[in-house]
């Protein structure tokens, strides 16, 4: 899509864009380089996964075009990278039919298959071997997107095939699906193109993870995530889930007039000759003449098709090696697969292939082995987790599963065990994609005996006895006895762990001895350890122990945000704990935070706002971030400290009442060309608030929010150095 010399010439634009607007924010004149920068690391980000710039420079900039759009807005095109972003929720999805039905494709599940449907190719064709083109069958949800014009025009789901839901204000969020595409460069007027919304593997495990935070039922695979998440009424959640898309058919086109065949050739309106095309032929781009020929456009039209991961062979034979290696990368994909699928290369040919009513005759999938076992429930145990969630888990005869032996397999939640009407003594069906958690997919009722049993869930903690408890509107039964061991010791587990303190060879099994033998009883607990008695356990040499004590020592430094997130409060996932600490210059500025405070934070909600407030409030949580600020821990935030010899980089201002020493504008100035940047209004968005004589409500205001820093006139001089 873009060449090297193009990609040099973006790379120095970004530059020269960001250093400009550095020292004063970009006029109208830089709208369409901005746009055309923005669209550039859009692409090195969502189709090459190889950004050349950070997240917040991508952000600054993007900034930058929303402030221009904002003062301009009669120059808003709806192509602007601005645009993907909807306002207000999607009432409904309208039933939209595709220009061409969308077919399903025929299986195959083994060699033989495979060379009795090439056979039967080859006859059709009327040749003796086949040009295929071999790609991967990608597990997600389907869609047809239309262009006009080059512009995206809508986006709609399978549905039954002739129509579907209209879902382009969802498509749009999708980063790799270009709002424009010039299609018209092919002569291309309308086109429908197929393809595959995908949740990759690691964005399906982050979404899971957040969905356990909140008590809810995990998905099952990346595939139903993906097609839930096309379904949803607020497309910012939607671009909150990361969605990628896979673009793999042309299903239908219109050809622009002034494209014309002259002496057997196809020329554009410019004249330029497209090369030869046969008399009865339908005057199109040579691109078009080819299965592969039409994903290279696609490609070079800055669509994720399958470009690089397609082979285009000749003969079954090749094919069949082809599917093979391919499945040997499997588990190495960061998407899900459940297949490749052959396509008949030529176009030519697939016309005079044709179609049955249910699947193309050019077309054949070809399916990897399922990644599903049977194996017997023999019973069910009960864990507390870290928030005293109590969480069944199956124990089953031990199965071989994609490269692993599953014996433990995790039922969420007794709704999920009531829904799949799972008995103690069932054959069950698991399933475990790629390095996804294997779950139990249901029970193979036919097969049951009578023998088997119910299962039991328990009234009371299996670890410490207290009485279970279920909150309304939640699935899960909780110990809500914080001191309960298994609770202590899961807290300690999440404080060490990587995303949290990163605290390295101090891992589950570790914490749990230390902590059965006592040598271990709270967070803090972790900073004191008796060395001496570890030495003397089986398989602690010194060099274990210098190790672990290094590694203890070196989290002390971590940064706030880490600690937040390790003290495990309720519904605080990693997002949320940046957003915390960036809010503070100390961890214990919370206790000043209201309600309201909080949820004046970006993304922060009444349920984690009432969370938080309640951690912060709480007696013996104030004494744990008191001892472990005492350990030598750090709870001072980065962002919030001072920024150092006039580096205001990323900090806020906002000067009110008069300035004695410095004009207004110089002073405003000063913080831009220091790299700070200026706000209208008192938020929590707000770091510095200048204060001059006579200030009136904005001081008031600024009080009440803690995060923010008042600072006098010769404070702000001494903070800017000048
Ligand atoms: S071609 C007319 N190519 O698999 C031909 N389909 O089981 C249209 N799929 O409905 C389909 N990867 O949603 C094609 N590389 C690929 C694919 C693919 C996944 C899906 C598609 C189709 C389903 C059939």
């Amino acid at each position: 899509m873009y060449s090297s010399e193009q990609t040099r010439q973006l790379q120095q634009l970004t530059k020269e864009l960001m250093a400009a607007s550095n020292s004063k924010p970009l006029g109208k004149g830089k709208l369409d380089d901005l746009r055309d920068v923005i669209r550039f690391h859009e692409y090195r980000y969502a189709i090459m996964n190889d950004p050349l710039i950070s997240d917040p420079e991508y952000d600054g900039l993007y900034k930058q075009l929303e402030h221009i759009e904002a003062e301009h807005p009669e120059l808003i095109k709806p192509d602007s990278p601005t645009q993907r972003v909807a306002k207000g929720l999607t009432k409904e999805f309208p039933t939209m039919q595709h220009l061409v039905p969308m077919l399903s494709l025929e299986n195959s599940y083994n060699e033989e298959d495979l060379l009795a449907w090439d056979k039967r190719a080859r006859e059709l064709a009327g040749l003796e071997e086949l040009e295929y083109c071999v790609e991967p069958k990608f597990d997600g949800a389907s869609i047809s997107l239309t262009y006009e014009n080059d512009l995206l025009l809508r986006g709609v789901t399978r549905g039954d095939g002739v129509a579907g839901d209209e879902i382009t204000n969802n498509i749009r969020q999708i980063r790799s699906v270009p709002l424009k595409a010039a299609f018209s460069r092919y002569g291309l007027q309308l086109v429908e193109i197929r393809g595959e919304v995908l949740m990759n593997k690691n964005n399906f495990k982050k979404y899971n993870d957040q969905l356990a935070e909140q008590n809810l039922a995990p998905l099952a695979n990346p595939r139903n995530a993906a097609a839930g998440s096309l379904r949803i009424k607020d497309p910012r959640e939607v671009s909150r889930r990361n969605l990628e898309a896979f673009l793999y058919h042309v299903s239908y086109f219109t050809t622009m007039e002034g494209w014309q065949m002259t002496d057997g050739h196809l020329t554009s309106p410019e004249g330029e000759d497209m090369g030869a095309v046969k008399p009865k032929e339908m005057p199109v781009h040579p691109a078009l003449k080819s299965h592969s020929g039409s994903l290279q456009m696609l490609w070079d039209l800055g669509f994720r098709s399958p470009q690089k991961e397609k082979r285009v062979v000749k003969g079954i034979q090749a094919v069949l090696d082809y599917c093979h290696e391919f499945e040997k990368q499997r588990d190495g994909l960061p998407y899900e697969i459940d297949g490749m699928v052959i396509k008949v290369n030529s176009i030519a040919l697939q016309d005079k292939m044709g179609m049955t009513t249910h699947h193309p005759r050019w077309a054949i999938a070809f399916k990897f082995k399922a990644r599903q076992a049977t194996s017997i429930l023999r019973k069910v145990e009960f864990q507390v987790g870290r928030t005293g969630s109590i969480t069944p888990v199956a124990k089953i005869d031990p199965v071989p599963l994609s490269g692993v032996t599953v014996s433990s397999v995790s039922l969420f939640n007794e709704e999920v065990v009531r829904e799949k009407d799972l008995k103690i003594g069932d054959q069950v069906l698991v399933e475990r994609a790629g390095d996804v958690i294997p779950y139990i997919v249901k029970p193979l009722a036919e097969l049951r005996t009578g023998k088997e049993t119910a299962i039991v869930f328990p009234t009371h903690c299996p670890v410490c006895g207290d009485k279970l408890v279920k909150p309304e509107g939640e699935a899960v039964w909780r110990c809500v006895n914080i001191n309960c061991p298994a609770q202590v010791v899961e807290r300690i587990i999440h404080f060490a762990s990587k995303d949290a303190m990163d605290i390295r060879s101090f891992g589950d099994a570790n914490v749990r001895k230390f902590f059965e033998l006592g040598f271990l009883k709270d967070i803090p607990g972790i900073y004191h350890l008796p060395y001496d008695k570890i030495r003397e356990l089986e398989g602690f040499g010194e060099k274990s122990i210098a190790n672990l004590q290094g590694a203890i020592e070196t989290s002390k430094k971590q940064p706030l945000h880490r600690l937040i997130f390790g003290l495990g409060i309720r519904y605080v996932g990693e997002t949320t704990a940046k957003t915390l600490a960036a809010a503070v210059s100390h961890l214990t500025d919370f206790e000043g935070f209201s309600l309201e405070d909080l949820q004046n934070l970006e993304d922060v909600g009444p349920k984690v706002a009432t969370s938080v407030h309640q951690f912060f409030r709480n007696k013996d949580n104030r004494a744990l971030l008191d001892k472990l600020e005492s350990l030598g821990l750090n709870l001072k935030s980065q962002k919030g400290a001072p920024a150092a010899g006039g580096n205001l980089n990323g900090q806020t201002f906002l000067f009110t009442g008069t300035l004695q020493r410095l004009k207004r504008s110089d002073a405003e100035e000063i913080v831009e060309k220091n790299g700070g940047k200026l706000l209208s209004g008192v938020s929590s968005k707000l770091n510095y608030l200048i204060v001059g004589e006579d200030a009136g409500s904005k001081l008031e205001k600024a009080k009440k929010i803690p995060s923010i820093r008042i600072l006098t006139e010769d404070e702000f001089i001494k903070l800017v150095d000048i």
